[in-house]
């Protein structure tokens, strides 16, 4: 037998799975690592500790099923996405990563939009141009720490600072490039135009392949340090939104992802590069050669409810510890337990937003707080207020005209029953679950599987390994009373923007 080894360099974590040829999956191996947080809203993780969590799994999903470096055919590598990795001549990190959740480039973000003027900007990269992605971090870069611009001469994304210590390669392949703010998406290359208006030296990018293309071998120093063979292929890989949505077959028009982890995302596939007119999605190359994406970004969807589960529930985190349960689950519990939230509303912009409103200012809001309410209504109101931020980004995509035959819901948020029937309920469309929740490593190891032949295509790949096993249908009567709800979240964002602005000029005061 032959297996399959995908990575998922993801920022509480690195994942790495072990998966036969026939998509089954042999062995799974998870390392955390910490998020530094310097300031408010900066974002920063030391590329060392990916490394280190890169090795541990990868010894450990080899070891826990017994199976030799030698019987693995090909990896496949994924990560987290935006990161900008500073690199010295000798291959070495500068500073720790600024990671994609990071909030603190506005000025540059508007200084690149002014320099390459915003037509151009949208006709090349088919975005704008936001905080988290990676031109405006080195921007960033020139403009507060000139002295260690000046010793850049590479600039990676998470996952392919992973590839370069494993093959020596310095390459990244569409999908993640597609996040930089520096590839032209429509044709899937580096854009000359944006390099040269805002003088980023195209030698400090990596070459751009295709997902599902080799990008270089393990080198023998590696092998050393993996248990790896030398000499085995790495593939392209992808962001892990484009890899997780391999992994959940979103490769045909119409069969639509809807994923909560930290972030909360809406994906679906595209034959052509189609924007939203207002830009609040973003449309992607996909991991799937000649073919695109479009997602709407939830900032903080599981991420909103860790922020309850670590701030407000003790006593569930205490009984789970004792009873060797989940605190979510407890959670959820004491969410079913009050069938509405009565009136309140949680706004989840914890970690500022992205899709409908690109503000890294928003704030997270609980609206509508009485005597009456209790900790159980508002976990409830997080639980709904995540799913009602997912449902914009549904009904910008509708808007766009993207067909939605099929909703696949996945990542932590779909294995509360609960929260999967509300997101539901808010949408008003059917989600299912498929057969492996594995996420973006099983995905590139779909990606991997292709590359080295096991299968002739990612949509074969795809047919091949993945079913729907569950499907969870609107209830009639909760999705008329979230009609309600869903109208009282949308009016409150554009009534409190302004004193978003109000509460960071004091933050930054502080
Ligand atoms: C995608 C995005 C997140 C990060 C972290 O655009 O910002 O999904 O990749 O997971």
């Amino acid at each position: 037998m032959a297996y399959l080894l995908g990575l998922d360099i993801g920022t509480s974590g690195t994942k790495t799975v072990l998966v036969e040829e026939t998509g089954k999956i042999v062995s799974r191996a998870l390392s955390e690592y910490p998020l530094l947080t310097p300031r408010p809203n900066w974002y920063e993780q030391d590329s060392e500790e990916w490394w280190t969590a890169v090795l541990a799994t990868v010894r450990q999903a080899l070891a826990v099923a017994s199976v030799r470096g030698e019987e693995v055919r090909a990896v496949g590598l994924s990560g987290q996405m935006h990161g900008s990795v500073f690199l010295d001549a000798k291959g070495e990190a500068i500073r720790p990563t600024i990671l994609w959740c990071d909030q603190r480039t506005q000025a540059q973000c508007d200084w690149i939009t002014e320099t390459v003027g915003q037509e151009t900007v949208v006709a090349e990269t088919c975005n704008p141009i936001l905080t988290g992605f990676q031109a405006p971090k080195i921007i960033w870069l020139r403009d507060n720490e000139p002295e260690n611009y000046a010793r850049v001469r590479k600039v990676l994304l998470p996952k392919d600072y992973i590839r370069l210590r494993l093959t020596g390669e310095y390459a990244t392949e569409v999908s993640d490039a597609s996040g930089t703010s520096l590839l032209n998406v429509p044709q899937r290359r580096w854009s000359d135009v944006i390099l040269d208006r805002i003088a980023i030296p195209r030698e400090w990018l990596p070459e751009v392949h295709e997902s599902q293309e080799v990008s270089g071998q393990i080198t023998p120093a590696a092998a050393e340090a993996t248990g790896l063979k030398a000499g085995t292929p790495v593939v392209g890989g992808g962001g892990d939104q484009a890899s997780g949505a391999v992994g959940n077959g979103i490769v045909e028009t119409g069969v639509v992802s809807s994923t909560i982890g930290t972030s909360g995302v809406v994906f679906a596939y595209l034959d052509q590069p189609l924007m939203d007119a207002q830009l609040r999605t973003q449309t992607f190359c996909h991991a799937v050669p000649g073919k695109w994406h479009v997602m709407g970004v939830m900032q903080s969807a599981g991420g909103s409810l860790r922020w309850m589960r670590d701030t407000l529930c003790q006593i569930e985190k205490d009984r789970a510890a004792e009873s060797g349960r989940d605190a979510y689950e407890y959670m959820t519990e004491a969410a079913a337990s009050v069938p509405t939230s009565e009136g309140l509303v949680f706004l989840p912009y914890l970690t500022g937003e992205r899709c409908p409103h690109p503000n890294p200012n928003a704030k997270g809001v609980f609206s509508g707080l009485t005597i009456r309410h209790t900790k159980a209504h508002m976990i409830r109101a997080v639980l709904e207020g995540v799913a009602m931020g997912m449902r914009d980004s549904f009904e910008i995509m509708k808007a766009m005209g993207t067909p939605f035959k099929q909703v696949r819901a996945s990542g932590g948020g779909a294995r509360s029953k609960l929260w999967r029937q509300i997101q539901a309920d808010v949408t008003g469309e059917p989600h299912v679950t498929i057969n492996v929740d594995e996420g973006p490593a099983f995905g590139v190891a779909l990606l991997a599987a292709v590359g080295c032949g096991v299968f002739p295509s990612v949509a074969e790949a795809c047919r091949q390994t993945i079913s729907v096993v569950d499907e969870l249908t609107p209830q009639p009567s909760e999705v008329e009373r979230h009609e309600g709800y869903y109208r009282l979240y949308r009016e409150l964002y554009p009534q409190l923007e302004k004193s978003f602005d109000g509460a960071q000029a004091l933050v930054d005061k502080e």
